[in-house]
């Protein structure tokens, strides 16, 4: 036989070999078919289903109480999940303090309109978590805000399903650059806290496919995540967990591959479960029964479902394994994460993320103003932050008595340590600041009228397993009320997890929506107040006028009496009628011709902006315009584009955010993808431009009219499974 000189033969499989070390041929569904076949039935057994270490009897020494834990199999290399909560940060519900990074909430994420700034930001908290040995960040919270009383509407991305998937999709996308895995949930339509194991939400397909269930394939598209967590609630008569029709548009119309997880208490059967699609049951400690454990065994043996559905399940969480890097790169517990290293980001996101609402030029603040008041809202400790799971608690978090009622894993208030005064004290020069807790309305409002202008915090908590108000905490409306009587130079800044009324809006002369502002918060607030950041949040959510306007005026299941399990308490079992259907937020707003007391995709600016040469290259789906900065300041514009069909609802299909200095001009091009103006024909199974002429807009928000051309667009198809070649181009470029 012929041989090759050793060295030669060497160098040619250097040269040709692709591989790096960790590296196989194998595709990631043979390297985990592999595996499973080498499973024994107990192996498998304890994949499939999984613990809530808060709960557990006995918990395994070195399992931290973080969210979720899953041994692994030793003898084969499979390492133990290990789980943390989740989007805005390492979670830490059940520990006093952690060495984190808190991000802003979701919706001040959104609020950017920045996706590059959604993938730092999950890179960052996935590189933590990873730091701390987690292999699993239950994140990617993606529900639409259909209800704008949702109590977990903190946590997701708002209303619309471009913004929400692309945002929420960057940040999954940057989680799992650290190999490890994360979830996106909660799937699906889980809108409203209240009643969430009980509710049953009725909504035709057509409608979910357009809306929710849009975010969540174009999350899927971005990112990849190598789970789905399914919701607690039911959708059109089953269980998320155990609901083979919205399980199988994930895996089958999208090919999503990795493995459908339960939220943690969601689980009510086996076989019925196992047969709809879900892999793991979570949070074994919150079911009436471990079903995924001794009695999923038992079921295989009596035949009531294959060793091979067994097999399917495990291989698809092994495959997430492979694809993501866990088993490659495995995570090694114990290490505390360099903070300083990600210390920018949750300031740039907050920063980022602030809306201005309104303006009558007291804004920005000048360190030549004689007196500041600062009133209410603790802005002497700290800024506020959404309660439950995802709540993280970066060291030096201040604790406040909780609301009453609440859950009773809500025990405390936890506002983090960027207290707001601290930062309006460094900026404001020689003006003289006084501070005042707001709590006496009397002597804040003689507080006020010695100032000669005033910042007034107001807060709102809202927290998972509660829906809240559209309103601010207490009596905070009556303390502006009566402050701005007294001081009509009164400036307020919301910390609030949502939209909420402004019934004292016409007599302040400035409002700053800063949502629950993360980590460097207090910093953020006093950078846009004092103009050293000037403001691009827009709003990613409608400011509702009055709850009438609301799909649902009355919160669906708000009415009924309830019972009292597992801390929250839920009333009997409900249907949830959504009315709005895809026609979400904005959409229901111009469908029923309400009046918003500020619309979606709406913010102001120190400086300003002007849109020009709106073109429509149809055929190519592409826009082109220009952006210019006509003020004197530089900035960052949010330039959307709407497209409404001949008889729907006008939808956002693209933006750009345009950083532009004083005077400087850009030419963007957005490539829609056309899927955002389509209508979802389920007969066909296939998206549907409607052949018609639609009016494309380039807008400043949801009901500004801006720019726009008509164009008749021909009838045109698209698969259940298309997707455009790039997933960000809806996003913009320069050119
Ligand atoms: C929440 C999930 C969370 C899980 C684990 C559940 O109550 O709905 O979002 O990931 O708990 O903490």
């Amino acid at each position: 036989m012929h041989k090759m000189p050793s060295l030669i033969a060497g160098t040619v499989l250097a040269l040709s070999s692709p591989l790096i070390a960790g590296e196989t041929a194998e595709t990631p569904d043979q390297r985990a078919e592999a595996l499973v076949k080498r499973m024994t039935r107990e192996e498998k057994i304890r994949l499939v289903h999984g613990h809530y270490p808060n709960q557990m009897k006995e918990r395994p020494d070195g399992v931290p109480m973080s969210a979720g834990y899953v041994p692994g199999i030793e003898r084969l290399g499979i390492p133990a999940q290990r789980m943390t909560d989740a989007s805005l940060g390492v979670a830490a519900a059940h520990q006093p303090e952690n060495p984190a990074t808190a991000l802003p909430s979701g919706l001040a994420l959104a609020a950017t309109f920045n996706p590059q700034l959604a993938l730092e930001g999950g890179r960052a908290i996935g590189a933590e978590a990873r730091t701390r040995g987690f292999n699993v960040m239950l994140a990617g919270g993606a529900n639409l805000t259909r209800e704008a009383r949702g109590g977990r509407n903190f946590e997701y991305a708002g209303e619309d399903p471009l913004l929400a998937g692309v945002m929420v999709g960057q940040s999954v996308k940057g989680i799992q650059s650290n190999n490890i895995v994360a979830t996106m949930k909660h799937f699906a339509v889980n809108a409203q806290e209240g009643g969430r194991d009980v509710i049953n939400v009725v909504i035709d397909e057509a409608a979910l496919r357009e809306s929710d269930l849009l975010a969540f394939q174009k999350l899927h598209e971005i990112a990849d995540p190598g789970a789905i967590m399914c919701a607690y609630n039911k959708v059109n008569g089953d269980y998320a967990c155990e609901n083979k029709a919205l399980i199988d548009i994930a895996r089958k119309d999208w090919g999503w591959k990795g493995w459908m997880m339960s939220d943690w208490g969601a689980v009510y059967s086996t076989v019925k479960a196992v047969n709809a699609g879900l892999d793991q049951e979570m949070g074994e400690e919150l079911d009436e029964w471990v079903w995924f454990g001794k009695m999923l065994s038992k079921a295989v043996d009596s035949g009531a479902l294959q060793e091979s559905q067994l097999n399917a399940m495990v291989q698809r969480i092994l495959r997430s394994y492979f694809a993501h890097g866990v088993m490659d790169n495995p995570v090694k517990p114990g290490v505390e994460p360099d903070l300083a290293v990600h210390a920018d980001i949750p300031l740039k996101a907050a920063e980022q993320g602030i809306v201005l609402l309104k303006n009558e030029g007291a804004l920005p603040l000048s360190a030549a103003t004689s007196s500041v008041a600062v009133i209410g809202g603790a802005a002497n400790l700290g800024v506020y932050s959404g309660g439950g799971s995802s709540q993280v608690k970066p060291r030096g978090t201040i604790l406040l008595p909780p609301p009453v009622p609440a859950p009773v894993f809500i025990r405390a208030i936890y506002l983090h340590p960027s207290a707001p005064l601290d930062h309006i004290r460094k900026q404001a020069g020689k003006s003289a600041v006084v501070y005042h807790d707001g709590r006496e309305i009397a002597e804040a409002v003689e507080v006020a009228r010695k100032a000669e202008t005033v910042i007034l915090f107001a807060s709102q908590f809202t927290m998972e397993g509660q829906d809240a108000a559209m309103e601010l905490d207490g009596n905070q409306d009556e303390l502006i009320a009566a402050v701005a009587s007294a001081n009509p130079n009164t400036i307020v800044v919301l910390e609030t997890g949502g939209a909420v009324k402004m019934p004292w809006l016409d007599k302040v002369k400035a409002v700053v929506a800063s949502w629950y502002p993360g980590g460097r918060g207090g910093e953020a607030i006093a950078n846009i107040l004092y103009g050293k950041t000037n403001p691009s949040g827009r709003l990613p959510i409608t400011f509702p006028a009055s709850e009438a306007q609301l799909p649902n005026p009355i919160l669906p299941g708000s009415l009924l009496p309830r019972g009292n399990e597992i801390g929250n308490t839920q009333p009997e079992p409900f249907d949830a009628f959504y009315p709005e259907g895809a026609d979400v937020g904005y959409r229901w707003f111009a469908r029923t011709k309400a009046q918003p007391l500020f619309p979606f995709g709406y913010g102001l600016s120190y400086t300003r902006f002007e849109h020009s040469d709106l073109r429509f290259d149809a055929a190519a789906w592409t826009v082109r315009f220009t952006v210019r900065n006509i003020g004197e300041r530089s900035g960052a514009d949010v330039a959307q584009v709407y497209l409404a069909p001949p008889n729907g609802q006008s939808r956002l299909v693209g933006w750009a955010r345009a950083e532009l200095a004083a005077g400087a001009k850009g030419a963007y091009e957005v490539t829609l993808d056309p899927r955002f103006a389509a209508r979802f024909d389920v007969a066909t199974k296939q998206w549907v431009i409607e052949p018609g002429l639609y009016r494309l807009r380039l807008a400043t928000s949801a009901t500004d009219s801006g720019q726009s051309v008509e164009v008749r667009l021909p009838r045109q198809t698209f698969a259940v499974n298309w997707k455009p070649t790039d997933a960000l181009a809806v996003t913009g470029k320069a050119r």
